[in-house]
């Protein structure tokens, strides 16, 4: 699929077929994350990666708004190891950046996946570390759900606003 095309039908959607996401296509994906940028190319990410269908549904108990997960068939959680990071600052835009391509990736190859925010919520980043067996440096960042989709995404989103840009200055 056409990029700009990928982005401009981009959805969240939250109901997903049983069909499983193939193991090439989550490589894809995840081949996809780490070719965002960073901060001085630093791709400070590592992604937990679950397929494993009652263990995604555990995410339920411990998010409230992530009610899909009864029905992914594939979950990503990109997470920061701040143990390993040396430079701190521009983490969380490294991490937002290889989401976002996430969820183009998984755009492009017609499936369908929502980003559900974890942190800077304390108290969701401490039930995931408990579920998933984190280190206290880890930090995860977010949950994408994934899985193939009858919802349909084809119409292209028009949110394009003219007030919202200012040329040469702000006026
Ligand atoms: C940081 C962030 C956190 C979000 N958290 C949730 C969430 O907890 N649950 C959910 O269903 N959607 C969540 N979303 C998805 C937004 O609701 C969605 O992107 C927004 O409504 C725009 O819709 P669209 O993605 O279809 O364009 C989140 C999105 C972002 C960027």
């Amino acid at each position: 699929m056409e990029a700009l095309k990928a982005i401009l039908t981009r959805r969240s959607v939250r109901r997903f077929s049983d069909k499983p996401v193939s193991q090439e296509n989550l490589e894809t994906i995840l081949r996809a994350a780490m070719a965002a940028p960073s901060a001085t190319n630093e791709q400070p990410w590592h992604f937990l990666v679950i397929t494993d269908r009652p263990l995604i549904c555990k995410i339920t108990e411990i998010h409230q708004h992530a009610a899909m997960c009864y029905q992914a068939s594939a979950a990503i959680i990109p997470c920061i190891n701040l143990a390993e990071k040396e430079y701190r600052d521009f983490w969380v835009e490294d991490m937002s950046a290889a989401t976002q391509n996430i969820l183009l990736a998984v755009r492009a190859l017609d499936m369908a996946a929502v980003w559900v925010g974890i942190y800077p919520n304390e108290g969701r980043v401490n039930e995931f570390r408990k579920l998933f067996k984190l280190p206290p440096s880890v930090i995860p960042f977010a949950l994408i759900p994934i899985g193939h989709s009858d919802v349909v995404q084809k119409e292209e989103l028009d949110r394009f606003k003219k007030e919202r840009i200012h040329w040469h200055k702000w006026e």
